[in-house]
């Protein structure tokens, strides 16, 4: 049977690197993280400098080569190194599968008017939080179990979305129109991508996750002003024990839906 391992990608910073750091922390699997830095192993440093992971064997930590998600290329080559280093290490082409896999990228250029919106941003935006994650879907679901998987559990596909890509849930505010707009293709995405696995009647589910407001670099601090966890406002260990929480209690008449933190559904 195919060794089970976890995938995050990224893990430089944020809640990928939480997210790295918790599995880390919690299970005993292969941890395989992308990043996008000239030198791995500064990642590598920075995912491990943490409390509580004394003790984890750092060789379970593999970091792949740099990542650069609006390339094609790039991540074709990172999943063809994966596919390269489970061989050498397992010995076939079937030597490792996915037991989670997160995608965590994003970017948010956080215009408050629609005079405010940008070409080039734009495209940037959709290219990193949507068509990245297709391509991700394109190139790392070979990583899957297999059909006849002898394992009974199912694998997680997971992609970091956010609450505000619901329609439904845009009433009042609005505002940030090409984040919002790229988070709701990217719940398209993870529908359909789940459809596909379910077609194909692999053991796995995709799903996506809202975090909450989480104090991490992706709005440059400007929307963060301290923790609130009863508003759903969270420091990044908080944020992950909580998501990594709903996930593993996701089942499958869950799939191919967004859920928050408290496991409820973001509704479309
Ligand atoms: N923080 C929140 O409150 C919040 C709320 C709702 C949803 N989310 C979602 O959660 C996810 C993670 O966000 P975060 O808060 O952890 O953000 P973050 O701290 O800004 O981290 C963003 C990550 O994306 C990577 N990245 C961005 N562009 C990339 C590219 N072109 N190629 C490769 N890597 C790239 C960054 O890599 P580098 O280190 O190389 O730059 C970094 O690892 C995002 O999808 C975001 O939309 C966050």
């Amino acid at each position: 049977m195919p060794a089970p391992f976890i995938l995050v990608a990224p893990a430089s910073r944020g809640i990928g690197l939480g997210l790295a750091r918790h599995y880390l922390r919690t299970t005993s699997l292969p941890v395989y993280a992308t990043h996008r830095a000239r030198s791995p192993s500064s990642v590598k440093a920075r995912i491990l400098d943490a409390p509580h992971l004394d003790n984890v064997d750092k060789d379970r930590l593999r970091l792949l080569d740099s990542l650069e998600l609006t390339d094609e290329a790039s991540i074709k080559n990172v999943a063809d190194k994966l596919a390269a280093d489970l061989k050498e290490r397992g010995g076939d082409d079937h030597a490792g599968c996915i037991h989670r896999a997160w995608f965590c990228a994003g970017i948010l250029h956080p215009e408050k008017r629609f005079e405010d919106l940008d070409n080039g941003q734009i495209l940037q935006t959709f290219k990193v939080n949507v068509v990245s994650h297709l391509l991700a879907m394109k190139h790392f679901s070979r990583f899957l179990p297999p059909r006849n998987s002898p394992s009974k559990e199912q694998a997680k596909w997971i992609h970091i979305s956010a609450r505000v890509g619901s329609v439904s849930d845009n009433k009042t505010l609005g505002g940030w129109p090409s984040y919002r707009c790229s988070k709701a293709a990217l719940n398209q995405a993870i529908r359909t991508f789940d459809l596909n696995l379910k077609t194909k009647k692999l053991p796995a589910i995709c799903a996506g996750i809202h975090p909450g407001t989480v104090h991490t670099d992706l709005d440059g601090g400007a929307f963060w002003h301290g923790p609130d966890p009863a508003r759903g406002k969270f420091e990044l260990p908080d944020a992950v024990e909580r998501i990594a929480r709903v996930v593993e209690e996701l089942d499958e008449h869950q799939r191919g839906r967004v859920w928050d933190w408290k496991a409820e559904e973001v509704l479309p």
